[in-house]
């Protein structure tokens, strides 16, 4: 997510604004800058792609004047790749109105045409961008009611931070739908996206709700609704750590991604389904050849390569379309069957993972005109530039090595593109379609539920943290669950955990199990049930030690298995979305038994940006 810094006070802005603005860098981010009022009261910005040093260097150039007001940010893009020209501040054409803002805009397309029409000339592709100028457009002298009447032609999620070149002395915010803060110093007051950034200079804050908006001088706060209501904030003390901060009062940042998922698949399914329409924006490959495609390869690594084993179980049940699925490093070095009826789907959170990068490069020289479509999470990294097409799934930064949020918003999105090419080649009915997108839609709200629920998962973990060895069994769309969950558990916790098709097991594994072996398995209901419940007799026959992932109901689990986790009901191709919450959570308690540095494991990078 960007971070949004504003000053207003006696001091010199800029270097408040930017040592406040590094400590908003763990929310990663790809651009930043700065904008302030001179005494002259010109308005000046400097903004530079990459890390803050970048802009520092450049403000070493060009110095700023001193000033007393002044706002900055860091930009995770959502519209528009990372480059000067779409770090924020944005300003108005006459340089009157500077803009930082935090979310996205979703009727921007709409505005940004209106305003061309009254002479507007955009100089960004970002959504921002637009807000600037309708600001300066509804300026006649009160900068807080252009701001206001500004806000209620906003469609979308948005915090925003206002300074005008004839207002050398205010700051003006709202926010609906992103996060915003108001500091209260003394002789000056902040506003900023989260607490860490204004933490060492007052512990006093007002946390600006949805539909608000604030007026800020050096010696002054006022809060209004949009419409203008004087309201009375609630002032509070921040007691936590900036380290707590950052990671919004969780003990890891893992765990707090974990807990973001439903709110990632709540906006994407809002912004992909929403009324039950798939809009796959971004996708940018036509109907016509999606109709023509005789095979999807995808390709991925670790955690999304797993993602798309699932994909090929999606993609294989709704558009009765042939799926090959291999690692990136596996795939670039096979004598590959693709021609240009194939298409590439390359999964990958970063967008920067070398092997996936030199799969797609490789794909594209040897099947010439074969279409590639990324799903990824940083938009304008090196993947999508290979790409035809990009599905973003605008997960927000990672932070945590142990992918989890990423994960199933990659699932979330194979299940959309599933949806889309069954659509185009109508190999599914309208009715199992139509139930899949309501079974879809309830995914949040489950999410929800097993996440309050997580006192059992924690049970289960501290009971099973001292085995030495796990081993994960999953069948059919769930084997590459069974593959995520080990993946998830040996990476922060260092217990050797191994993944396997349940139907595999007495082809090797068995021999691993004895009283000393914890074995996940993930027998939901579905069609393979019953194969399940035989696999863990067997485990129970050698005495493994047994932890079910099971459907909520399930009378009979609970006589085979020793432990047992339950997931709500749903239709059994959605079940991978579910029966993985469980096993992100007891991974992370295991490894926080063991005392690991989850977020940061050893031997681990969040980008494997070399070979
Ligand atoms: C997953 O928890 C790991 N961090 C790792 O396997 C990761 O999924 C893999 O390196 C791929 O990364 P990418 O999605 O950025 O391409």
């Amino acid at each position: 997510m960007c971070g949004i810094i504003g000053y207003v006070g006696t001091r010199d802005a800029s270097p408040i604004l930017i040592e406040s603005l590094k400590k908003l860098e763990y929310r990663g981010y790809d651009s930043s800058g700065i904008g302030l009022l001179d005494h002259g009261s010109r308005l000046i910005v400097r903004k530079s792609k990459g890390k803050i040093r970048n802009l520092e260097e450049l403000l070493r150039s060009h110095p700023l004047p001193f000033s007393t007001v002044g706002i900055s940010h860091t930009r995770w893009a959502t519209h528009g790749l990372p480059c000067d020209e779409n770090a924020h501040p944005h300003t108005d054409n006459k340089h009157q109105i500077a803009v930082v803002h935090n979310g996205i805009i979703e009727n921007y397309a709409q505005l940004r045409e209106k305003l061309k029409k009254q002479g507007c000339r955009f100089i960004s592709q970002t959504d921002t961008e637009v807000i600037s100028h309708l600001i300066a457009a509804c300026y006649k002298g009160d900068l807080k009611e252009a701001v206001q009447r500004s806000i209620k032609q906003l469609k979308g999620a948005f915090a925003i931070g206002v300074i005008s070149k004839d207002h050398p002395d205010m700051l003006v915010a709202a926010r609906v739908g992103s996060p915003l803060i108001i500091g209260l110093g003394d002789d000056e007051n902040y506003i900023a996206s989260d607490v860490p950034a204004i933490l060492d200079r007052t512990r006093r804050v007002i946390y600006l709700q949805d539909g608000q908006m604030a007026v800020l001088t050096k010696d002054k706060v006022e809060v209004f609704t949009f419409d203008g209501k004087k309201v009375a904030p609630k002032i509070d003390t921040v007691s936590f750590t900036i380290g707590l901060a950052q990671k919004e009062g969780y003990k890891h940042f893992m765990l707090k991604e974990i807990h973001e998922q439903p709110g990632v698949l709540e906006a994407m399914l809002k912004t992909r389904l929403a009324g039950g329409k798939l809009k796959l924006e971004g996708l940018d490959v036509s109907d016509k050849v999606l109709a023509s495609i005789k095979k999807v390869m995808i390709v991925a690594c670790g955690t999304a390569y797993h993602a798309g084993l699932v994909g090929k179980y999606i993609i294989e049940s709704l558009a009765r379309l042939s799926v090959e699925v291999d690692t990136s490093s596996e795939f670039r070095y096979r004598s590959t069957i693709i021609d240009q009826n194939t298409l590439i789907v390359a999964v990958s959170q970063s967008g920067e993972t070398a092997d996936t990068l030199a799969a797609v490069r490789e794909a594209k020289a040897k099947a010439k005109g074969a279409k590639v479509v990324s799903i990824c999470n940083v938009v304008g990294s090196s993947l999508v530039r290979e790409s035809n097409g990009v599905l973003y799934t605008h997960a927000g930064p990672e932070i945590g090595v142990a992918s989890t949020k990423a994960y199933t918003a990659q699932l979330m999105m194979f299940y959309l593109f599933g949806l889309k090419l069954a659509q185009v080649r109508r190999s599914t009915p309208r009715s199992r379609i139509n139930k899949i997108i309501k079974d879809l839609q309830s995914i949040p709200r489950h999410y929800k539920e097993l996440l309050k629920k997580n006192s059992n998962v924690l049970k289960v973990a501290e009971a099973n943290s001292h085995f030495g060895c796990f081993l994960y069994l999953g069948r059919n769309i769930n084997f590459p669950t069974a593959l995520e969950g080990a993946l998830k558990l040996k990476e922060i916790s260092y217990i050797p955990a191994e993944g396997y098709p349940a139907g595999e097991m007495k082809h090797g594994p068995i021999a691993l199990i004895d009283e000393y072996r914890a074995v996940v398995c993930i027998a939901v209901a579905s069609h393979v049930y019953e194969k399940m419940i035989s696999n863990i007799q067997e485990i129970r026959a050698r005495k493994g030690n047994v932890i079910a992932i099971a459907t909520q109901g399930d009378r009979e689990i609970a006589h085979h298995a020793h432990y047992v986790i339950e997931i709500p009901r749903i239709e059994e191709l959605l079940t991978p979305l579910l029966a993985v919450i469980p096993l992100q959570l007891m991974a992370y308690y295991i490894a926080v038994k063991r005392g690991n540095d989850v977020d940061q494991p050893r031997n681990l990078a969040k980008s494997v940006t070399v070979e």
